[in-house]
């Protein structure tokens, strides 16, 4: 299994430079978590090795690429902790253990083009929660001023690329100079509510941000915490 984030997993550090207050969040509920920990799209490590350090327990990490889970092998023997890395698809994960938290950051369940693939992939959670246990995500809120600002621009940073918005299908696609296209499927809030709706799962909060923020019609992101 391959994709998109193997062309540039080296470099996906660079990416995400900067980004970090999702990491407090992910780790708060970690602590508060008795039990198995698994992250959805786990990439590199990013959010997964400072749960790790902060909760002393080794996360489940699934992912599709080889070449981010071999970063994140690397940046967890450098930090010093353990994660359970899987190569997987989000979509079918299992694991042994019920778990008392699932989390997806990054934007990661944007990945997913259809629907009908969330939907798999919230089945999949809600299957593998233990009865109150918490699933939480974020994922961007669009906004036409922010799509109409972007859309065909061409930045350097952090790493030179294109985004260019196809409204018809709801989908972001960013083009790395160097890299290919890699696709985002944009998601409304009420999307979200019937994912959860249909999967048995509640919601417990939306913010519209890491620090718990209000949602309002100056949100740039949806933070969902619910529980099973
Ligand atoms: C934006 S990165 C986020 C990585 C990490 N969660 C973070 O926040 O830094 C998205 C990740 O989703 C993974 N991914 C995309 N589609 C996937 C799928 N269907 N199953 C598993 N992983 C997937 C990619 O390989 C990539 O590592």
């Amino acid at each position: 299994m391959s994709n998109w984030y193997d062309a540039w997993a080296d470099r996906y550090e660079d990416w995400t430079d900067g980004m970090s207050a999702d990491v407090p969040f992910y780790v708060e509920l970690a602590r508060q978590a008795d039990g198995p920990l698994v992250e959805l799209a786990v990439g590199t490590g990013r959010v997964a090795i400072p749960v790790a350090q902060a909760t002393g327990r080794r996360p489940i990490g699934i992912d599709s690429s080889p070449g981010m889970l071999e970063q994140a092998r690397v940046h967890a023997d450098e930090a010093g902790v353990e994660l359970d890395l899987r190569e997987g698809d989000i979509r079918d994960f299992e694991v042994e253990e019920p778990a008392a938290l699932i989390y997806c950051p990054g934007r990661s369940l944007l990945h997913l083009p259809t629907w009908a693939d969330r939907r798999r992939c919230f089945e999949r959670v809600a299957a593998s929660l233990r009865p109150d246990g918490r699933f939480a995500w974020n994922a961007f809120a669009f906004n036409h001023h922010v799509a109409s600002e972007y859309d065909g621009r061409h930045a350097d940073t952090p790493l030179p690329h294109t985004t260019s918005y196809s409204v018809s299908d709801n989908r972001v696609d960013v083009t790395l100079d160097d890299g290919g296209t890699g696709s985002l499927w944009w998601a409304t809030k009420n999307e979200w509510l019937g994912l959860l709706d249909v999967a048995g799962l509640r919601l417990e909060a939306l913010y519209g941000g890491f620090a718990g923020e209000p949602l309002d019609d100056d949100s740039g992101e949806y933070v969902f915490v619910a529980r099973r």
